[in-house]
């Protein structure tokens, strides 16, 4: 008989609890019949040859019960013992068996809750302070720390004075590779920064310890809008996600934010727990608080639990200059309607974050307003009269100005891309549906641009072309255009979807790669896709009522991993770091 899984004949399956106390003689497999957490490594043929060397006393006796050879059990115990390591397990110093690799130490009189109602009153005497700096990450219980990522984060703690605060959750997983998963601790090394009280960092900023999210929710922040009020709020989460959420029209945004996890991927064997694992998260948030005034920004940790903040890399418990980032993805631009503040600080001023971080990249969405002859107020004689009144009503006027501010962020570090978008696109549409003899002060742009088009050029890159000082140094990216930088898309501008649907991060998370956007000028973090705000002003005319929208650009550090960078009042951050 050979040894293949087809030649098993059927026999009465083992009960699990029926176990032998004595082990299997001649063990060389290093398997331990009798810990079930090996079951899920077996297919349903390894788990009756698992089962069956549990309840015997050989490898012969075992092989008997099935019908088998002994070279086929062995076959299956080697593939077990295979997976198992791929799973985490290791061989022991300590024991014959093979081990989960990283065993937790729980702390025998550890009593959570009291831990946690104890260390809560440091929190709140901490963020009594005026001026304070935050991390805050979340704990899965039962499950190691990752100890190479919190050695970075206290490392990163001490950089920039920052209070670390550990969000402790719960999850019953029955078939965890991690022992003891039945008490309700978390990894020893996690206690001094644990805290699952709900409290206010400042007054527009919570931290919702006590709000429970399943690891395997797919959207941890969805229904999440009510509960803040209009505060800003984090919560604990294997998953990092970050959604703006509209608020009434004299208030900013307010933001969810997800934290990611500082201990290492736990799920059940299930397809919620696989789907949970793949998006499982080991980062951080960083909250810079000043009064009512906050900062957050994201630490995303490679595998090895390293990481870049700033202009500082967190390697191995140890800190190094970083690498020059790779791409700084600007939010929406709309020159002409630029937020003066918000342009300062993203390109122009000595502390802008393109002369901070230097990056080897930078791109601009939807450089061009094109307010002067859009579609959308072409036919509104209030709006036309107001713009002819202020002298905006001239598209090369409007040139001019973009042209001269993609100029002036000419650097001799960064090269620029301008990625094609809807409201560059809005130029092409007013040559083909406009009659230049109904525009005098027009006709001329208007002729010109017409002819490049039959010469099949695209207008506004013609333009730029005759017009920008700088136009040899920057890039132009046409519709569909490929651009990845470290593995992130940078084509797409976000207004268009799949098969001509329209855009959005709930449809971008499906196209399988990381991508970066702009467009809905509302900063956002879905599984892999990030999403600018914008730059420009945050009332264009046509946005009334409550807004979502927010001052924000993407840095993309050497690593490849990326953290959203909010703008308010002209500040991207605090002086003091
Ligand atoms: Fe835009
Ligand atoms: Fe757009």
């Amino acid at each position: 008989m050979s040894d293949h899984y087809g030649d098993f004949r059927t026999y009465d399956k083992p009960s699990i609890d029926n176990r032998k106390s004595e082990p299997l003689q001649n063990n060389s497999s290093q398997l331990d019949f009798n810990d079930d957490n090996y079951l899920q490594f077996c297919t349903n043929k390894q788990k009756e040859a698992f089962l069956a060397c549990r309840n015997s006393q050989t490898i012969t006796s075992a092989a008997k019960s099935l019908g088998a050879t002994r070279s086929g059990v062995r076959s299956h115990l080697r593939n077990i013992k295979a997976k198992a390591i791929s799973g985490g397990y290791v061989k022991s110093t300590s024991s014959i068996y093979l081990v989960p690799k990283a065993e937790i130490k729980p702390c025998d009189d550890f009593n959570i809750n009291a831990k946690l109602d104890s260390l809560a009153g440091d929190y709140h005497e901490y963020v009594k302070q005026k001026r304070f700096n935050m991390i805050v990450t979340s704990a899965q219980n039962s499950t190691p720390v990752h100890v190479n990522f919190l050695a970075n984060l206290k490392k990163l703690s001490n950089k920039i004075k920052a209070k670390i605060l550990v969000i402790p959750f719960r999850y019953k997983n029955p078939t965890s590779v991690f022992v003891n998963n039945a008490k309700d601790y978390w990894d020893e090394s996690l206690t001094p920064y644990l805290c699952e009280d709900d409290f206010e960092l400042c007054g527009n900023l919570s931290v919702l310890g006590q709000l429970k999210s399943q690891p395997t929710a797919v959207r941890p922040l969805s229904g999440l809008e009510q509960v803040t009020g209009d505060k800003s709020a984090i919560i604990g989460h294997t998953k990092l996600e970050l959604k703006s959420v509209a608020t009434p029209s004299n208030k900013m945004a307010k933001l969810l934010i997800s934290t990611g996890c500082c201990t290492v991927a736990n799920y059940t064997d299930s397809k919620a727990g696989y789907k949970g694992g793949k998006r499982h998260s080991l980062s951080a948030i960083i909250v810079e608080v000043d009064g009512d005034m906050f900062f957050q920004r994201q630490v995303i940790a490679d595998e090895n639990g390293n990481f870049i903040d700033m202009l500082t890399e967190y390697k191995d418990g140890k800190t190094l200059p970083a690498q020059q980032a790779q791409v700084l993805s600007t939010g929406d631009l709309h020159a002409i309607n630029a937020d003066e503040q918000a342009v300062s600080a993203t390109f122009f001023a000595n502390d802008s974050m393109l002369k901070y971080f230097r990056p080897e990249w930078m791109t601009v969405d939807d450089s061009l307003d094109f307010q002067s002859c859009s579609h959308h107020s072409r036919n509104d004689p209030i709006i036309q009269y107001h713009l002819m009144k202020s002298g905006l009503n001239s598209v090369e006027n409007e040139l001019k100005i973009t042209f001269k501010m993609l100029d002036d962020m000419e650097t001799d570090h960064t090269k620029i891309v301008i990625k094609r978008s809807n409201h560059d696109e809005h130029f092409e549409k007013w040559v083909k549906e406009t009659d230049p003899r109904r525009d005098p002060l027009n006709c001329r742009t208007w002729c010109e641009a017409f002819t490049a088009m039959l010469d099949g050029h695209d207008p506004y890159e013609y333009f730029a072309e005759n017009m920008m000082q700088t136009f040899d140094d920057v890039r132009f990216l046409s519709r569909d255009e490929v651009f990845v930088v470290g593995g992130v898309a940078h084509d797409g501008h976000g207004d268009k979807g799949a098969n001509g649907s329209r855009g959005g991060l709930q449809s971008f998370i499906k196209l399988g790669c990381p991508a970066q956007w702009g467009h809905s000028h509302t900063a956002g973090i879905m599984d892999d896709q990030f999403q600018n705000g914008t730059n420009s002003k945050i009332r264009m005319g046509y946005n009334v009522g409550p807004s979502s929208w927010m001052h924000c650009n993407t840095i993309q550090y050497a690593n490849g991993k990326r953290s959203l960078l909010f703008i308010i009042n002209g500040k991207w951050r605090f002086d003091t770091l």
